[in-house]
């Protein structure tokens, strides 16, 4: 709840915020917004020494103006990733029939814009067509599948690449391998072979292996590590590591540095790929103001480990995220909110990156 006198407070505050071309629209919402005046998140990850600060987007979202708007702007978001159109049922519908015409809008999108890219994804258990998921394929078959599909998607983009996550979602949580199709046909033979065939495609692409609750130290972090150790001792590429930091509210794990320090010291970088931090709506000023000191923490943590080159937020506005879809009850969980309004989560970004 919110009382009158505050929401009047804000609002004048807001409007004389508005005289200023940098300062945040004024908010049609009851809560506090951003007070931050920065000329964007990108310009001050840029200034903190990092490589980029980016977010993921999606084609349906294209045809909105007033979020394109915001998107298209490099001092806010100097790289982008595709949400959905360079995964493999958008890209390889069909055994051997590629179609790059989603991704190649947002490879379009992100040159205009002067926007590095991130390639997302080379293999995962999930958005598979089932002519892979249910292919029932020999361990030969399969392994030929993923090589035609990663270095065909991969050379696709050859050179137009930062990064792709060539390997997404391979765990369980208690840090076994999933036991999805590329498991059980080939054991972990299929990781290797994914990202061999990805750096023969783009030697320039930096590979990652992307995963969720490996943000903070424990059983599925220390099997992750050692995955990365086996495959440098075979003098298999993987260049990096991709945290999504999908968090809760309150939820940021304590051990975020400690863990990334450890992935530093393997000799690999890292970046922060689907950050975004959910709450259970409807929002209250307490869960925004814990939300902004939730976004600041990953932000610390960013830069606390200086191999962590970037950090991408999965999409930049409430009224885009996923969250509400896959998480019912839960929502609210980007630094814009539905109205294109930019939260108190904008300010603790700015917070992370500038104070040092
Ligand atoms: C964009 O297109 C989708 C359908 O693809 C439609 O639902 C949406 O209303 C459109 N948005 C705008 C702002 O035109
Ligand atoms: C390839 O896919 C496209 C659409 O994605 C379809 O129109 C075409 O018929 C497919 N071709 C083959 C040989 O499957
Ligand atoms: C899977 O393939 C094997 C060998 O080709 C065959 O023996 C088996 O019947 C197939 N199973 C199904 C469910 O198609
Ligand atoms: C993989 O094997 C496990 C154990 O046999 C089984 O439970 C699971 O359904 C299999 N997954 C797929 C995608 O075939
Ligand atoms: C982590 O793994 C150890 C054995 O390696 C096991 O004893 C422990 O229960 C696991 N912890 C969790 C939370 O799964």
């Amino acid at each position: 709840m919110y009382s009158v006198a505050r929401f009047l407070v804000f609002a004048i505050v807001s409007v004389a915020a508005a005289a200023s071309p940098l300062a945040s629209a004024s908010s049609s919402s009851a809560f506090p917004g951003s007070t931050a005046k920065v000329p964007g998140l990108n310009a001050v990850a840029n200034a903190a020494g990092k490589l980029y600060f980016g977010t993921a987007t999606d084609n349906p979202e294209l045809n909105d103006t007033a979020y394109t708007t915001i998107l298209d702007n490099n001092r806010q978001f100097g790289q982008i990733t595709p949400a959905n159109s360079m995964k493999w049922d958008a890209t390889e519908p069909n055994p051997g029939n590629f179609t790059f015409e989603g991704g190649d809008v947002i490879r379009d999108l992100a040159r205009r814009n002067g926007q590095i890219l991130r390639g997302h994804n080379c293999v995962w258990y999930s958005q598979l067509p089932d002519w892979v998921a249910f292919g029932n394929f020999t361990f030969d078959e399969l392994i030929g599948i993923v090589e035609n599909h990663c270095g065909t998607l991969v050379g696709h983009y050859r050179g137009q690449m930062y990064a792709w996550d060539v390997i997404n979602e391979a765990f369980n949580d208690d840090g076994t391998f999933r036991q999805d199709v590329f498991f059980n046909v080939t054991g972990t033979a299929y990781i290797p072979a994914a990202l061999r065939a990805a750096r023969q495609a783009d030697p320039h692409a930096k590979l990652y292996i992307n995963d969720y609750n490996t943000e903070g130290t424990g059983n599925k972090s220390t099997a992750l590590q050692n995955l990365i150790k086996e495959l440098k001792r075979d003098g298999v590429p993987i260049d990096g590591v991709g945290f999504q930091c999908h968090f809760e509210v309150g939820g940021v794990p304590t051990t975020l540095v400690e863990n990334f320090r450890a992935y530093e010291a393997l000799g690999v970088e890292f970046a922060v790929t689907e950050l975004d931090v959910r709450m259970t709506l409807p929002e209250t000023d307490a869960l925004l103001e814990q939300q902004k000191k939730d976004y600041q923490s990953v932000i610390d943590a960013c830069m606390a480990v200086p191999a962590c080159v970037g950090v991408t937020i999965w999409d930049f506005t409430d009224k885009y995220s996923w969250v509400p879809g896959a998480f019912p009850g839960w929502g609210a969980a980007d630094p814009w909110d539905e109205n294109l309004v930019k939260k108190p989560a904008y300010d603790g970004i700015v917070i992370g990156f500038e104070d040092r």
